[in-house]
């Protein structure tokens, strides 16, 4: 198993995944080389150290940089797992794509999709039919109601809360503690209660 990310949310794989032995851990930016995350060495990280269908999580927050560091090894013949957390509630018929990874007490219900390398964040509820893109970040304590959509790259702040049938648009940032009532189109930073958009997300 191949980590690719030395932050907060490898350490969330480490966790989940709880067999160090198994596991190697890239850092993609430098800064974290030669430490120990969580007992584990971190190495350099280099594409072709990783082993032809290997399985591979990316562990970064940026969702730009997780798209960057994805296309940048998608011709290789890697898998990429789901991780969930034993902790987490996830509902038969939700669909949550590889490489995405759902924390303790999220709780994920019926007809739920979750798209590729998204990350759901401790204590997050998605609620049923809801459709999350590739790559979002979805923060610690966000509650999504039923039948929202959320484009690819998107960040939802933590504890924010999206109301029921509510669009969010690609490349977004939506606030901590906002509360979504109407759209928010792509590409803009939005927050407060009702979360208004305050800017462009470039
Ligand atoms: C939305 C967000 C990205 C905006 O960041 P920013 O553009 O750097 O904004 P600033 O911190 O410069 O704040 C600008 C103003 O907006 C206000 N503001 C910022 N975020 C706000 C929020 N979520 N709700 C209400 N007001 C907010 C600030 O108080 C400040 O107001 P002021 O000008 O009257 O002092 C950020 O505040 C946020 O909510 N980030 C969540 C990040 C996070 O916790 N991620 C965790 C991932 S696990």
């Amino acid at each position: 198993m191949y980590i690719i990310g030395a932050g907060a949310q490898a350490k969330y794989v480490i966790d989940i995944i709880d067999l160090p032995a198994l596991i190697r851990v890239f850092d993609p930016i430098g800064g974290r080389v030669g430490q120990k995350l969580l007992g584990i060495q971190v190495e350099e990280y280099d594409k072709d150290k990783i082993p032809e269908e290997s399985m591979v999580i990316i562990c970064v927050a940026d969702p730009k940089f997780k798209k960057e560091i994805y296309e940048g090894i998608k011709k290789r013949i890697f898998a990429y797992p789901e991780m969930i957390h034993r902790k987490a509630v996830v509902a038969d018929s939700a669909n949550i794509q590889g490489g995405c990874i759902v924390n303790a007490n999220a709780t994920i219900q019926p007809d739920a999709f979750i798209g590729m390398f998204t990350m759901v964040h401790a204590n997050v509820s998605i609620d049923h039919d809801s459709m999350i893109g590739f790559y979002c970040n979805i923060a610690p304590g966000a509650t999504i109601c039923g039948h929202v959509q959320i484009g690819d790259n998107t960040v939802v702040g933590p504890g924010a809360v999206v109301t029921k049938n509510v669009s969010i648009g690609r490349n977004t940032i939506i606030g901590a503690g906002s509360v979504v009532l109407s759209d928010i189109p792509n590409n803009v930073v939005a927050y407060g209660t009702p979360c208004k958009i305050v800017g462009e997300n470039l």
